[in-house]
């Protein structure tokens, strides 16, 4: 088939993080794991999008492109540069763009911490330390006041498992630490963030007599698959990484029950500790050492993930299992420096989701600009608008504008397809 509906109701956006458009020389994790030389094409997230000083433009682009929908980010060290001082003029940027989007129909989920931490709190060990987690406490309070009946719908942390794995056990992030035992620790610290960030936000809105705030935490997960399904061992690996990576800690901070290898350092009662599933979905690996690899043969983008559209219903069942919720997809997108399969990527993603028969209300597209992508700096294109780094000037793709049409047609035509999708195939790998 190709074409389809959007779900009742379902409504798309796009996603997008602080520290990964804004630009500027904000004293963070990243800047400094940047400074040291990090960053593998040497760009910088001072640079970036100076989304900073062009939010308006950005944010028009995007009701023009007919979204009412957007995630958006804050920035802690922007926010408080020195331990316990804040800075008012950047929490006032954050309220007026709030108000902004509000007034042009958009309306704002607002991340709180998307893998940036202040160096000040960076430097007293982040979230290492469960005696740590008052300080972020400290700064969501003084967010969830400032915006007050403007945003009612959050997410605490960003994708904690990635953040963990990726800074304290692989050490490819800041901080650099490579200790199994310390990646599940900081685990089980976030779990602890997560749960009393979710309670706070709660009292805090209920205590202005705002009802209806949603709150959840943004969930990165993947498709694990034994490389040889024969092999005891991969199969094995398989499981272990899924329950490391993601089963577990899904679990503890969805519903506050803990087993093994995440602890319950804040007697944590079991509960429903979110509002809705947020899903970040990129690719399926497989496994047959303890760092994951890609199937021969099989669809990938630019960065060499595989590119497997079911995998998002795989994940989204799992989630459901732990707790039927509203499902908002917080995070899916592909690197394609040339915008030469993204029309093709969004077409089988969103089919597969509209067609799933699971309560999907929400998309966000990662990214809406292309951006500061981590590691990868600006060498890997994820936005729906290309970005000319050097003059900042912003060029709406064509998925931007295949995607613009989805929104607007309220889903894909055969006349659609044939123009945007048919002609786009994916890169098969070779390796
Ligand atoms: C996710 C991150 C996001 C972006 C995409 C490509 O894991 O949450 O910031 O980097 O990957």
């Amino acid at each position: 088939m190709s074409s389809f509906s959007l779900r009742d109701g379902m409504e798309l956006g796009s996603a997008s993080a602080a520290a990964q458009i804004e630009g500027g020389e904000v004293e963070h994790n990243w800047m400094d794991w940047q400074r040291r030389g990090h960053i593998k094409d040497g760009s910088s997230p001072a640079r970036a999008n100076d989304h900073y000083n062009r939010w308006q433009e950005d944010d028009q682009l995007m009701a023009d492109m007919g979204m009412r929908i957007a995630r958006i980010g804050v920035e802690w060290a922007r926010i408080e540069p020195q331990e316990g001082k804040f800075d008012q003029s950047a929490v006032n940027h954050y309220v007026a763009e709030v108000r902004w989007l509000k007034k042009h129909k958009i309306k704002p989920l607002v991340t709180l911490h998307h893998f940036t931490n202040p160096m000040w709190f960076e430097e007293m060990g982040a979230f290492e330390k469960r005696g740590n987690v008052q300080y972020f406490m400290r700064f969501v309070t003084k967010m969830v006041q400032a915006f007050g009946k403007d945003v009612t719908e959050y997410i605490t942390i960003n994708e904690p498992n990635v953040y963990a794995m990726l800074g304290y056990y692989f050490g490819w992030w800041p901080p650099g630490k490579k200790r199994f035992r310390k990646a599940m620790h900081v685990m089980s610290v976030l779990t602890v963030a997560h749960v009393q960030a979710y309670q706070l936000i709660h009292a805090l809105q209920k205590g202005i007599g705002i009802a209806g705030t949603h709150v959840s935490y943004a969930m990165n997960m993947q498709v694990f698959e034994p490389e040889n399904p024969h092999k005891f061992k991969h199969r094995l690996l398989a499981y272990v990484a899924e329950r490391f990576f993601q089963a577990s800690i899904a679990k503890a901070m969805t519903l506050g029950v803990f087993r093994w290898p995440i602890r319950n350092l804040g007697k944590i009662k079991n509960g429903l500790y979110c509002d809705f599933i947020a899903l970040n979905y990129y690719s399926r690996v497989t496994m047959a050492s303890m760092q994951s690899g890609t199937r021969k043969g099989v669809p990938v983008n630019d960065l060499g993930w595989e590119i497997y559209p079911q995998g998002i219903v795989e994940c989204l069942r799992f989630l459901m299992q732990l707790h039927p919720l509203p499902i908002y997809i917080t995070e899916n997108g592909t690197c394609d420096n040339g915008d030469a399969f993204r029309c093709r990527f969004l077409f089988d993603h969103l089919q597969t989701l509209c067609k799933s028969g699971l309560p999907v209300k929400r998309y966000y597209h990662w990214c809406f600009i292309d951006n500061f992508e981590w590691l990868e700096g600006e060498s890997a294109r994820f936005g729906l608008v290309h970005v000319d780094y050097k003059t900042q000037k912003r060029t709406v793709k064509r998925s931007g504008e295949f995607y613009s049409q989805i929104i607007k047609q309220n889903g894909v035509t055969e006349e659609m397809y044939r123009e945007y999708v048919e002609p786009q195939q994916y890169k098969i790998n070779a390796k």
